[in-house]
Formats: structure tokens, C-alpha cells, sequence
């Protein structure tokens, strides 16, 4: 592989709101730095259907404050198998692409990772997942966005929830991570979270109750983080009705609306300083790394690392949520 003269830059997975931020930064960074910037529409796929467009920097005008993809986003069976990327990497040829950058979570990295392992194409990963399960980074881009949503959903049902006195389960997304979900429950003032993470030897909701649920509180909200080892909140809503039939409970999935809306700032600067780093890695010859941030310090992971490992919860935040919701 030769030097570099252009990039292609795709979203893939689930949207994010920054995701459009870091496709601005991307071209931007590309422009201002001499190169080549080409946008991928529908993460992989685009690069198997050959839906390839070169970007101007006006092509990224008005987005930064827009959630979604402008670029679309997918996830592509046919990316799985190696017919399939080696469709993606022809393209990538006749497209005269050089590398590429993508913007995505686990799934998304992983393909990268493979991609790159059978070609000598140069891939960088931008971490893109409202999840925030990418170890290597303090956050994702469009974590702390979907963190703000949750936290005005449930400041809403709490109004609702303590005018009729109600037990409120909500569930909130993460694929089977639960930083939405225990962030949440503390950024919101909420009685306990329910996650994946925690010993699952321990049953979570008898020890809420046995905590003093409704010792001194009219109504309550725990939140649920949607997985298959908590079963959701409905799960628990269910198991209250007969176990506690005193209680009057409610269920509300928070779902999509988690993923879109306007990025905050701090998404918005994340998107953008990272996005800038994945060209300057590139320009320094840095290949198949996630850039993330740690300690407010720019960080290149391998994507080995930053797929395969599980990013631990702080433990001291489980505590904090139990010493506050008494
Ligand atoms: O990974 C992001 C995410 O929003 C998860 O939190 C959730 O489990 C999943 O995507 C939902 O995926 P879909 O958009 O395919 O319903």
C-alpha cells in the first residue's frame, strides 16, 4: 500500500447522535491535511453496491448539530463472509479509496478488524455506539446524548409516577451494557438500576425491595437495562404483580428515541477531536487502531483490545446510586 491520497469514511451499526459531527471532522481534517475524502453510504454495504460519493467540505455543511447519519447506516450480513469483502475491497479499488475510517461500535469494529486483516487496507475506528461498551475510551460518541435523554424521560415519569404513587419500571437500551441504564439511575435520581453487570447471583429486585422500597417514598423508578440476562423491565413488572401485588406498577421502554436528537456539546467535541485524530493516525502511518479518548487524552487502541475486552463498571457507582436513593 502506497501513500495515502484518499479516505473513504463510513457510519455502520446503529446511529449516534455525533455520528455527524465525526463525519464533518473526518472530511474536514481530510481536506485541510491534502487528501481525498469519499462518503460510503450504508456502511458496508455501500462499499459492496458501490454507493460512493466524494466530499467537498460544503458536503458537511449544517450537520454538526444533526443527529442520525447523514451517510446512512446498516449492518451488512454480506460483510460477514469473504465473497462479500473481497466485493467491498474491489470497490475500494476501482473507487481508488486508500483507507478507510468507520464509525461504529463492536460489531462494526470487528468487521473492520477482519477486513483488514485479509487486505492491506489501512482501517481506523472511530467509536460510535450510544452504548458506551468500547473499552480504551472514557465514552462513546453518542453516550452522554442518550444519557441526556433518558435522564428528561424519567424526569417526566417522575412527575406522573409520584402524583399516583407508582412503582415505574423503565427500560433503556445498551445491548447487554449497563452504563445507560446505572448513569441514568443516578443522573436521574432513580431508586435503583437493574444491569447486566452486577453478580447475577444476586436478585436484583429482592434486594430493592428488601432495601426499603417505599420506606419513606411514595413512588419510585428503577431503571432496566434492556439484556437478556436482567430480562428487561417487563420481566420485572411482572414478577412485582404477583410477588408484591400491594404496589401499583407501570412499565415504559424508552427504545429508539434513545438514539436520536440533536448531539450535545460534549458529544459534539468528542466526535470532532476524534475524527480529526483518525487522520492525523493515518497520516502517521497508525493502522486498524479505535481512536478514544482516556483521561481526556487522545488514545489509539488496538481494535483487538478494544473489541474483545469488556469495559468494566465503576464499582464505586453502584454504591453511590444505593447510599443516595435511601
Ligand atoms: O447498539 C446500539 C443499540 O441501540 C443497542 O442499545 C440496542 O440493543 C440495539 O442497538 C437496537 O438495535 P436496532 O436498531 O437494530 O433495533
Amino acid at each position: 500500500m502506497g501513500a495515502i491520497k484518499c479516505i473513504g469514511v463510513l457510519t455502520s451499526g446503529g446511529d449516534a447522535p455525533g455520528m455527524n459531527a465525526a463525519i464533518r471532522a473526518v472530511t474536514r481534517a481530510a481536506i485541510y491535511n491534502g487528501l481525498r475524502v469519499k462518503g460510503i453510504y450504508r456502511g458496508y454495504r455501500g462499499l459492496l453496491t458501490d454507493e460512493i460519493k466524494e466530499f467537498k467540505s460544503q458536503n458537511v455543511s449544517n450537520i454538526i448539530q444533526q443527529g442520525g447519519t447523514i451517510l446512512k447506516t446498516a449492518r451488512c450480513q454480506e460483510f460477514t463472509t469473504p465473497e462479500g469483502r473481497r466485493v467491498a475491497y474491489e470497490n475500494m479499488r476501482k473507487e481508488e479509496i486508500d483507507a478507510l475510517i468507520i464509525i461504529g461500535g463492536d460489531g462494526s469494529l470487528t468487521g473492520a478488524r477482519i477486513f483488514a486483516q485479509e487486505y492491506d487496507v489501512p482501517c481506523i475506528g472511530l467509536p460510535g455506539t450510544i452504548d458506551n461498551d468500547l473499552f480504551g475510551t472514557d465514552s462513546t460518541i453518542g453516550y452522554d446524548t442518550a444519557l441526556n435523554t433518558i435522564l428528561d424521560a424519567v424526569d417526566k415519569i417522575r412527575d406522573t409516577a409520584t402524583s399516583h404513587e407508582r412503582l415505574f419500571f423503565v427500560e433503556v437500551m445498551g445491548r447487554d451494557a449497563g452504563f445507560l441504564a446505572l448513569n441514568g439511575a443516578i443522573a436521574a435520581g432513580a431508586e435503583a438500576a437493574i444491569i447486566p453487570e452486577y453478580d447475577t447471583k444476586v436478585d436484583q429486585l429482592e434486594e430493592f425491595i428488601k432495601n426499603g422500597f417505599r420506606k419513606s417514598k411514595n413512588s419510585s423508578i428503577v431503571l432496566v437495562a434492556e439484556s437478556e440476562i436482567t430480562g428487561g423491565a417487563m420481566h420485572y413488572a411482572e414478577r412485582v404483580k404477583k410477588e408484591f401485588p400491594e404496589y401499583d406498577v407501570r412499565v415504559t421502554i424508552l427504545g429508539h428515541l434513545q438514539r436520536g436528537g440533536r448531539p450535545t456539546a460534549y458529544d459534539r467535541i468528542l466526535a470532532s477531536r476524534l475524527g480529526a485524530a483518525a487522520i492525523a493516525a493515518l497520516m502517521d502511518g497508525q493502522r486498524n487502531v479505535m481512536i478514544g479518548v482516556d483521561h481526556d487524552e487522545v488514545v489509539y487502541v488496538p481494535f483487538s483490545k478494544a473489541i474483545k475486552n469488556d469495559k468494566p463498571l465503576k464499582e464505586d457507582l453502584i454504591h453511590v446510586l444505593r447510599e443516595l436513593s435511601i
